[in-house]
C-alpha cells in the first residue's frame, strides 16, 4: 500500500500550504483571492504565487529545456535516454521538441533558479485528477482508454502514476509480465488476491495469466472493467471458445448474467470455480424442484424438472452427467447433448 499512501500525504502536504497560500494572494491582489479560492486546483497550478517570499506579481515562468535539467539531475537524464518518452523531445508532434521533462513537470526557470523542490510540478505529488490531466494531455483517446470515465479507478482516483512509474525502469514504467502485473495489482486489492488462493481458480499465483487478462486497468465498456473481445464479449470466451456460441439452444443465463451466474471467476472452494459446493445447487436456484403436480405459474425463473426427476434418487443429482451440454446445444433443447 505504498503508492496511495505517497498521494494521502501530499495532499495533506498541499492543504497545509493553503493558508500561507491564501495569506500571499490576499497580499497581492484581493482581485484574485475570489478567483482561486474558488478553486482548490487552481491554487495547487498557482505555485508562483504560493510563496509568501514573492508577495509581489508572480515571475513568469519559462521552458528551459530537457539539457538544462541533466546539469543538476544527470543519472536521471541519462536513464531517461532508454525512456519512450525521449520521443518527446525529437518528436515535433508531441509539442514540447526538447523540453520532454518539463512536458510532465512544467516550466522549470524558477526551480533552476532556487532548487527548491517545492517550484517544480511532480506528478506524484498532485491530486490524482491533475496528473492524470498532465498525462493525457497525450494519452489521450488511445484505444485503451475507451471505457476510462465509467472505470472505477478514475472514479476513485487511483492515478495513472499509482500504476506508471516514469523514472523507475521498464517494469515500473508499465507491467507487463504476469507476475508483475499480479503484484501491482495486489497491492491494492488483497481480498481479490486472496481468492485466487483458493483450491479451484486460475493460475495467477503460478504466474500463467494475469489480471489484465480479464480486465482493463483502464476501464471498459463492460460492467467491473471488463476486457472486451471482439465487438462486446467479455474476455472469457476468448480462451473459452467452445462457450461462445451463438447456440441454437441457449441456456438462457448465458445470455442474461453471464459465467458468473454460475462461476466465480477469481477462485471457488468448489470444483469447477462453481458457486455451489454441488452442481445440482447450482441449478436448483433457478430450477426449484416443487412439489408434484407441479404448478404451472410458479413463479421462479426457468423451467422446473420435469416429474420423472426424483432428486432423492442420487442418479439425479448429476444433473450435469444427461444435460451434458449446459452452456448451449447445436442439437437439444434441453442440453442432453
Ligand atoms: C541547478 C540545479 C537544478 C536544475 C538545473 C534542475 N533541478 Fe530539479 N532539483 C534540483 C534540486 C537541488 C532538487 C531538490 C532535491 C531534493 O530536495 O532532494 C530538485 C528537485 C527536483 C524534483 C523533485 C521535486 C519533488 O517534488 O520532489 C523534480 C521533479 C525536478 N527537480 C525536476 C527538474 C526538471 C524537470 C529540471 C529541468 C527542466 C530540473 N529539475 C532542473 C536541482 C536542479
Ligand atoms: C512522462 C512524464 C515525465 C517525464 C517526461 C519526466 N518525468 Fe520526471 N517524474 C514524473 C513522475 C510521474 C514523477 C514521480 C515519480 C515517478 O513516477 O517515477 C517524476 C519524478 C521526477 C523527479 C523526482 C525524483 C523521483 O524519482 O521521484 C525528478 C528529479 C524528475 N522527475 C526529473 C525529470 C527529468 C530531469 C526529466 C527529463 C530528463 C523528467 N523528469 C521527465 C514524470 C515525468
Ligand atoms: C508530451 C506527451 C506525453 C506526456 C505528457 C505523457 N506521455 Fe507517456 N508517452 C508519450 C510518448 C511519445 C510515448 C512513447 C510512444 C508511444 O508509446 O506512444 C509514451 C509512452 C508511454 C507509456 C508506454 C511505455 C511503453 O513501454 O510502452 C506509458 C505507460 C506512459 N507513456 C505513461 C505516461 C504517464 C503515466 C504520463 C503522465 C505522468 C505520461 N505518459 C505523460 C508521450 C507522453
Ligand atoms: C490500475 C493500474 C493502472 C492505471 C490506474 C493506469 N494504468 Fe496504464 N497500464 C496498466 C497496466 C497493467 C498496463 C499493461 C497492460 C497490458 O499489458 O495489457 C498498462 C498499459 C498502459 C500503456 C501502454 C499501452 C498499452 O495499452 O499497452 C499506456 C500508454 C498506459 N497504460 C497509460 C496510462 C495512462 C495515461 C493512465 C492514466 C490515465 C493509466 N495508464 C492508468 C495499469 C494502469
Ligand atoms: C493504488 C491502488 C490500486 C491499484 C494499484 C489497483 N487498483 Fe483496482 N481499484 C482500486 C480502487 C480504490 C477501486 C475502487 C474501489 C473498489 O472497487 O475496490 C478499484 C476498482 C477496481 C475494479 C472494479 C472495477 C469496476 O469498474 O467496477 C477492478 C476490476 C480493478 N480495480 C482491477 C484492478 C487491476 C486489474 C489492477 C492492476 C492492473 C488494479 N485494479 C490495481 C485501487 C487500485
Ligand atoms: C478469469 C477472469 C478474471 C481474472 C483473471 C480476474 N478477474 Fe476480477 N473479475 C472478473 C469478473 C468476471 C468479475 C465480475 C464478478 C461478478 O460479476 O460478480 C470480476 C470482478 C472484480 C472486481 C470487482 C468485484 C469484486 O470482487 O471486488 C475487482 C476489484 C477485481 N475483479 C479485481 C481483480 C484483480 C485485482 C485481479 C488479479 C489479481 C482479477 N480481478 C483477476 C474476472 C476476472
Ligand atoms: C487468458 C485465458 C483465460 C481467460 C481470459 C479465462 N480463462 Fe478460464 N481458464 C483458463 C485456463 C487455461 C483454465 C484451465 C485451468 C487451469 O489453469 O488450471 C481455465 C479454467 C476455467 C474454469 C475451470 C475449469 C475446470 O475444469 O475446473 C472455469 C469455470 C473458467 N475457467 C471460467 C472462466 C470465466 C468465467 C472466465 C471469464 C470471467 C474465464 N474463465 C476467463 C484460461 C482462461
Ligand atoms: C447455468 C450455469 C452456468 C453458466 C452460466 C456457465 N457455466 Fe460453465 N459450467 C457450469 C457447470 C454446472 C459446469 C460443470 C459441468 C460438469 O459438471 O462437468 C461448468 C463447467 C465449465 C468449465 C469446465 C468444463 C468445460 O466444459 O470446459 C468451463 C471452462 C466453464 N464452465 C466456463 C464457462 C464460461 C466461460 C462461461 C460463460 C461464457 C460459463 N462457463 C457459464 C455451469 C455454467
Ligand atoms: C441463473 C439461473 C439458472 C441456473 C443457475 C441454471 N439455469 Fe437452466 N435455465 C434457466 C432459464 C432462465 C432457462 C430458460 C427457461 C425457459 O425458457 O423457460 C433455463 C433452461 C434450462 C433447460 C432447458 C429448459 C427448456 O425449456 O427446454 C435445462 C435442461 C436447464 N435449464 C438445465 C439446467 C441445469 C442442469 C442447471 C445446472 C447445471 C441449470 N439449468 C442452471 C436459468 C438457470
Ligand atoms: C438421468 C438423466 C437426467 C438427469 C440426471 C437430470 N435430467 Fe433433467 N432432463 C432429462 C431429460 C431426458 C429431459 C428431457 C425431458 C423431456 O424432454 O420430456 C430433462 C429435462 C429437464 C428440464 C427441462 C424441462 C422442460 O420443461 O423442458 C430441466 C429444467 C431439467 N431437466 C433440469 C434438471 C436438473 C436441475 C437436474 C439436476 C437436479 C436434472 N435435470 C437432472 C434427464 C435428466
Amino acid at each position: 500500500m505504498h503508492r496511495p499512501q505517497v498521494r494521502t500525504a501530499s495532499r495533506s502536504a498541499l492543504s497545509a500550504h493553503r493558508p500561507i497560500r491564501a495569506l500571499a494572494l490576499a497580499v497581492a491582489a484581493a482581485g484574485w483571492l475570489t478567483i482561486v479560492s474558488g478553486s482548490a486546483r487552481a491554487q495547487a497550478d498557482d505555485k508562483p504565487a504560493a510563496k509568501p517570499a514573492a508577495p509581489s506579481a508572480p515571475a513568469k515562468l519559462e521552458y528551459m529545456g530537457s539539457e538544462t535539467c541533466a546539469m543538476c539531475h544527470e543519472d536521471l537524464a541519462k536513464a531517461f535516454q532508454k525512456n519512450p518518452h525521449r520521443l518527446v523531445d525529437t518528436d515535433k508532434k508531441y509539442k514540447h521538441p526538447a523540453q520532454a521533462c518539463e512536458a510532465c513537470h512544467g516550466p522549470s526557470s524558477k526551480h533552476e533558479d532556487s532548487m527548491n523542490a517545492a517550484d517544480i510540478r511532480n506528478p506524484a505529488k498532485l491530486p490524482a485528477a491533475e496528473a492524470d490531466r498532465i498525462c493525457l494531455s497525450c494519452h489521450l483517446n488511445a484505444p485503451t482508454h475507451v471505457g476510462r470515465i465509467s472505470g472505477s479507478h478514475a472514479k476513485n482516483e487511483v492515478s495513472c502514476v499509482s500504476c506508471h512509474s516514469i523514472h523507475k525502469g521498464p517494469e515500473a514504467m508499465v507491467a507487463r509480465k504476469p507476475a508483475d502485473i499480479n503484484h501491482l495489482c495486489a497491492t491494492c486489492h488483497r481480498d481479490v488476491w486472496a481468492s485466487f488462493q483458493r483450491p479451484y481458480k486460475h493460475r495467477l499465483p503460478e504466474s500463467a495469466m494475469s489480471c489484465v487478462d480479464c480486465h482493463n486497468p483502464h476501464g471498459s465498456l463492460l460492467p467491473h472493467s471488463l476486457q472486451l473481445v471482439e465487438a462486446n464479449e467479455p474476455a472469457c470466451v476468448k480462451c473459452h471458445g467452445d462457450k461462445r456460441g451463438p447456440f441454437p439452444f441457449a441456456h438462457a443465463p448465458m445470455q442474461l448474467e453471464g459465467c458468473t451466474a454460475c462461476h466465480e471467476p477469481h477462485g471457488s472452494a468448489n470444483p469447477r470455480m462453481l458457486t455451489r459446493a454441488r452442481v445440482y445447487f447450482v441449478c436448483l436456484e433457478c430450477h426449484a424442484n416443487l412439489s408434484q403436480p407441479t404448478p404451472v405459474a410458479n413463479g421462479t425463473m426457468g423451467a422446473v424438472p420435469p416429474a420423472f426427476h426424483d432428486l432423492r434418487n442420487p442418479r439425479f443429482q448429476n444433473c450435469t452427467v444427461c444435460h451434458q451440454k449446459i452452456h448451449g446445444s447445436y442439437v437439444s433443447q434441453d442440453f442432453l447433448k
